[in-house]
């Protein structure tokens, strides 16, 4: 593996020379914005470390947390055969990501002598299927939680904790403390109250780290040691786009140019739509992952001088190739209202080559002897092909491999990118009152105290009428 390498960031079908005058982007286009991306930049660059963007520090000050996630993660494996995130949204989504990413994609069916890491689970939501269909699976007594919430006191995880602290005190009695494990805020919320009382080991969530932005401290650190994921190798990565990411020059700044081209292409060229796909089922997931950064950071109402601006890009999650069958047809002929983004693999960690046979048949023969991956491959090249022959704006990101380092990179360079692109529209990227309307009222529904006013809201609301129930 060439580890020196970056991931690559490739916007060639952005601009007006491949994808036409009409849909495209041009270089004069990006050099009129000189002052706004000077803006932009000045205002990362200025804000790292601060505020909400302790992220920003995250790969370079978290020696001492390491080194005790690495022991713990070397106790866990020895003594659990299944460990449970409890979580949701910026506290699930990266683990998941990571999971999908550098485990093997058939981790939890593989016998424990090949799977060396404990079987995986991420609970991130409330169906109470989903819940009684985990304790039909694991073994409380073997198995490990992580209860993560930034705030601690999302409901969602609050809830699952209830349940699986009484489940384990009901089995376990004392033992109950030593099955789980809270990841949360050193200074607010219940969850550090609670893991006081209860005496339980407890990482912490930096304050200047939001949900979304927190992959790369314990919230996403401890799963992916746990996993055997090479944790140090994923900070390594994101240091190296890090450094990339502080170029002032757009031209050199791969995650600076994606913010400026996806401004151009909101603000100017009315694309409404990111679509991240890519072309490996061991990425599916950090479109997930991708869709809450990029719609929870920009889908903003107000800027930050107060305006009402309701800005934002949807994002859709797609995977090649198999949404070739299903959306790329909208992607090529719907509205031009859409960025795909493909993420390319160039060096897949198996080779699978394509049996002969069916001799006779040359539309199917034709197959024969070449491999999956030059298949995966070509089907991608013919995509991006098709996209820009139909003038829909495309990028391509590659990663030499998939592994820790290269992950490190890419996520940095999505943080980078969203920060960015936040920074350009003027808005905070940061926070989510959207999201925090929903808690609230959910808090008011269920009677929690201190939301009375909110539940008179929510009780003042109209009536649905039967005239529109069919
Ligand atoms: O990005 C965010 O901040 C949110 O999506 C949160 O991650 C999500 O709401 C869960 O919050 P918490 O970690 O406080 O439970």
């Amino acid at each position: 593996m060439s580890k020196m390498k970056a991931i690559t960031f490739d916007y060639n079908n952005m601009m007006a020379d491949y994808v036409g005058k009409q849909e495209g982007i041009t270089d004069k286009e990006i050099t009129s914005l000189k002052e706004e991306t000077a803006n932009a930049f000045a205002m990362v660059e200025n804000g790292r470390g601060k505020k909400m963007m302790g992220w920003t520090e995250l790969p370079y000050n978290q020696d001492e947390v390491v080194a005790d996630i690495i022991d713990t993660a070397r106790d866990i494996k020895k003594k659990f055969d299944s460990f449970v995130v409890l979580g949701i949204g910026g506290s699930a989504l990266g683990p998941m990501a990571a999971f999908q990413a550098l485990c093997h994609l058939r981790h939890n069916e593989l016998p424990k002598s090949k799977r060396k890491a404990p079987k995986f689970y991420v609970e991130d939501n409330v169906d109470p299927e989903r819940m009684k269909s985990l304790l039909d699976i694991i073994d409380v007594k073997k198995t490990m939680f992580n209860v993560i919430t930034k705030s601690g006191s999302t409901s969602e995880t609050m809830s699952q904790y209830l349940i699986i602290m009484d489940l384990l005190k009901a089995r376990l009695g004392n033992e109950a403390k030593n099955h789980v494990i809270a990841t949360t805020s050193e200074t607010k919320g219940n969850l550090i109250k609670i893991a006081k009382q209860e005496g339980l080991k407890t990482y912490y969530i930096p304050d200047g780290v939001g949900g979304r932005f927190s992959e790369l401290c314990p919230v996403g650190l401890l799963p992916a040691a746990v996993l055997g994921i090479d944790i140090k190798s994923l900070l390594k990565g994101a240091r190296a786009m890090d450094k990339l990411c502080r170029k002032a020059d757009v031209r050199k700044n791969p995650a600076l140019m994606a913010a400026t081209l996806q401004y151009i292409a909101i603000t100017r060229k009315n694309k409404n739509i990111s679509v991240m796909m890519p072309y490996a089922d061991s990425l599916k997931l950090m479109a997930d992952w991708y869709a809450q950064l990029w719609g929870e950071s920009l889908g903003k109402a107000m800027n930050l001088n107060g305006n009402k601006v309701f800005v934002g890009q949807t994002p859709v999650k797609a995977l090649g190739v198999t949404d070739q069958h299903s959306q790329v047809q909208l992607y090529t002929e719907g509205p031009f209202d859409k960025v795909v983004t493909l993420i390319a693999v160039e060096n897949y960690r198996d080779v699978v080559t394509i049996s002969k046979g069916c001799e006779d048949i040359p539309d199917v023969s034709f197959l024969c002897g070449h491999t999956m991956n030059e298949l995966i491959t070509a089907e991608m090249n013919a995509t991006e092909y098709a996209l820009t022959k139909a003038e829909r704006l495309n990028n391509r990101i590659v990663l030499p491999e998939v592994n820790a380092y290269y992950l490190g990179q890419l996520m940095t360079f999505f943080m980078m990118q969203t920060a960015f692109t936040g920074a350009y529209l003027n808005i905070d990227t940061f926070n989510q009152p959207g999201v925090e309307e929903g808690k609230n009222a959910t808090y008011a529904l269920l009677g929690r105290a201190g939301y009375e006013e909110k539940a008179a809201e929510l009780n003042s609301r109209k009536e649905k009428s039967a005239r529109y129930t069919i």
